[in-house]
């Protein structure tokens, strides 16, 4: 792995001011509050050392009423390259739903989530407190150069993915990278234009949606999923020939991120695959002790 990862140049002690230089909803207003992901773009007075795949954290002004402290740090990972979206080393840029809870306690629905609200609320010129970058795990091997790759996402467990595939394309990527990115609807996709371009592009880039609401499972004995709904696991399990063929390679790399519900979907697809590749013993145990799977869920 990278030796040279930055870590918590910044802290709560001693936080980094950002100006938001742009908040944009990335998809259509018609899909109404629950559906507003944004991409929110902070600028440094100085540079800001990063790499994809790690996080932000962001210092919600003001304090907890129940405990009369500051509000808790909430991480984010960054949705941009190492330079930052605008090449200069002094952005980062997040992609963030805009979150609702219910409280089982008194009942109450739809409370809106403290930090997103806080953050898809900032509009340009306004300031935010970060800490960062963090996280060792989730980023791309050093020697990435020729390895073939497979990025799995639900919803805004894209953002990763956007820095990384940037890094992989501005630097002579010569391996096979796949991503599987399950939405609810086809509109919802996110940075879908983005990603759509790459695939034009790069014939080793493949680029694949998984539409939950949309889309129906057409295997749903051998891969279960709630409702018969097309999620990620469905559609690798689709295209499990073609991911075979990576996984013959002995340093292809396959990362998960987003909701907590993928790995139990997705783990007993690589067994199959590893199966039919001849493994005696689990291939998801062997590729997390070979470092060759990276699972970042909430
Ligand atoms: P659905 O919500 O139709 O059940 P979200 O927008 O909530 O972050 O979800 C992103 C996508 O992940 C949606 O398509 C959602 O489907 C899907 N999803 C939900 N649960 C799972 C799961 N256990 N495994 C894979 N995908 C899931």
């Amino acid at each position: 792995m990278n030796q040279n990862i930055p870590l918590n140049l910044y802290t709560v002690n001693r936080p980094l001011l950002g100006t938001v230089i742009e908040s944009r909803r990335l998809t259509p207003d018609s899909r109404g509050p629950k559906n507003d992901v944004r991409h929110i773009t902070f600028r440094f007075e100085e540079k800001l050392p990063y790499l994809p795949g790690q996080s932000a954290g962001i210092i919600v002004p003001g304090t907890d009423s129940r405990t009369g402290k500051p509000h808790k740090l909430r991480l984010y990972s960054i949705a941009s390259v190492g330079a930052g979206d605008l090449g200069d080393h002094q952005t980062v840029s997040l992609c963030v739903v805009r979150h609702f809870w219910d409280n089982a306690a008194t009942g109450e629905k739809g409370i809106p989530g403290l930090a997103s609200s806080y953050l898809c609320d900032l509009k340009p010129k306004d300031q935010a407190t970060m800490t960062g970058p963090v996280g060792r795990h989730f980023l791309l091997p050093e020697d990435f150069k020729k390895r073939d790759l497979i990025f799995t996402a639900t919803g805004t467990g894209i953002a990763p993915y956007r820095g990384m595939l940037r890094e992989l394309f501005e630097t002579g990527y010569e391996g096979h990278v796949a991503l599987y990115f399950g939405v609810q609807y086809r509109d919802v996709a996110l940075y879908d234009d983005e990603f759509g371009a790459i695939q034009k592009r790069h014939p080793n880039f493949s680029y694949y949606k998984a539409i939950s609401r949309e889309e129906t499972n057409p295997n749903p004995n051998e891969v279960p999923t709630r409702d018969n709904k097309m999620y990620v696991q469905a559609l690798m399990y689709v295209h499990r020939d073609e991911l075979k063929k990576s996984f013959e390679k002995p340093d292809t790399m396959i990362y998960l991120c987003g909701l907590k519900g993928m790995e139990a979907g997705i783990f007993p697809v690589l067994e199959q695959i590893g199966a039919e590749l001849g493994e005696k013993e689990s291939f998801v145990a062997k590729l997390k002790s070979r470092q060759q799977l990276r699972i970042e869920v909430y």
